[in-house]
């Protein structure tokens, strides 16, 4: 559905951000990419939406490379980024304007349900709290029901009951439509929430260092040993990738020995 083919991003003053990455994601498959600060996730996600144009390599979405922003891919930021001008439903109806205003209240009111959000119609996002915010950009979205749907760290920000609270509306949404989701976050027990498959990358230049996939049948229970489980085999690759800068084949139990 989605395939990145040895995808290479440099920036003008040099930074190798990326270095031949590549992937496929399957129509409905939710990937999440890890790593430490400065590993290309941004990056990447940047290309993906179009926002930027990779140095060497293609993305391909339904087999059309993505040159530009696209209608049907759906972005949601770190910082929930709403018109301040616009109320609410305003705000989340904003990819609706092809609609009649009757179809357009209809689906708004059924996404601010589904967000847990009903009765905030009217409110200005300066009346939202940060959480409430981040639920008005998910139900926006949302509601244009994007075949692939980008988030980058965009539950970094709150605090672990919201973020738990909205990890569950995004599931439920998620099942209605099923769009493809690229997903960066830092934080590996999310990855195992809500991933199929977790990437983990590696910075100078961002690469692939190792792939999980996730064994976890939905819904997941955060408190089963299989998560738990689950959830360590990913810290494990992670904190792997965050000690060795190198490739892994160069540094050899016997070397390893020498020094330590
Ligand atoms: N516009 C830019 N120009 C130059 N370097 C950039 C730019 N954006 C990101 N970088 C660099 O590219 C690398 C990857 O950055 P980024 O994709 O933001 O990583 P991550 O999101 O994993 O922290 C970093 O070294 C960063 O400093
Ligand atoms: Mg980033």
């Amino acid at each position: 559905m989605l395939s990145f083919e040895t995808l290479s991003k440099t920036y003008a003053d040099g930074t190798h951000a990326l270095s031949a990455i590549t992937i496929d994601v399957a129509a409905g498959e939710i990937l999440a990419l890890v790593g430490g600060s400065g590993c290309g996730k941004t990056t990447l996600l940047r290309l993906i939406a179009g926002l930027d144009q990779p140095s060497a390599g293609r993305i391909l979405l339904d087999g059309e490379a993505i040159l530009e922003p696209r209608a049907d891919v759906g972005v949601i930021f770190q910082e929930p980024r709403l018109f301040p001008w616009l109320s609410v439903s305003e705000n989340v109806a904003f990819g609706l304007s092809h609609l009649s205003a009757f179809e357009r209240e209809g689906l708004v009111a059924n996404a601010l349900v589904r967000v847990g959000l009903a009765g905030y119609e009217k409110r200005w996002p300066r009346e939202l709290s940060g959480g409430q915010q981040q639920r008005v950009a998910i139900a926006r979205a949302l509601i244009t029901r994007p075949k692939l749907l980008l988030m980058d760290e965009p539950f970094s920000a709150l605090d672990a009951t919201t973020r738990a609270s909205l990890h569950g509306h995004l599931l439920a949404l998620w099942a209605e439509s099923r769009p493809t989701v690229v997903m960066v976050t830092h934080d590996v027990e999310e990855a195992v929430t809500l991933a199929d498959r977790i990437i983990v990358m590696q910075p100078k230049p961002g690469r692939i260092f190792d792939e999980l996939d996730n064994p976890l049948a939905r819904p997941r229970d955060r408190l089963s040993p299989s998560f738990e489980a689950t959830k360590r085999e990913a810290l494990r690759a992670l904190d792997r990738s965050l000690r060795d800068e190198e490739p892994r084949q160069h540094k050899t139990a016997e070397t390893a020995g020498m020094w330590w």
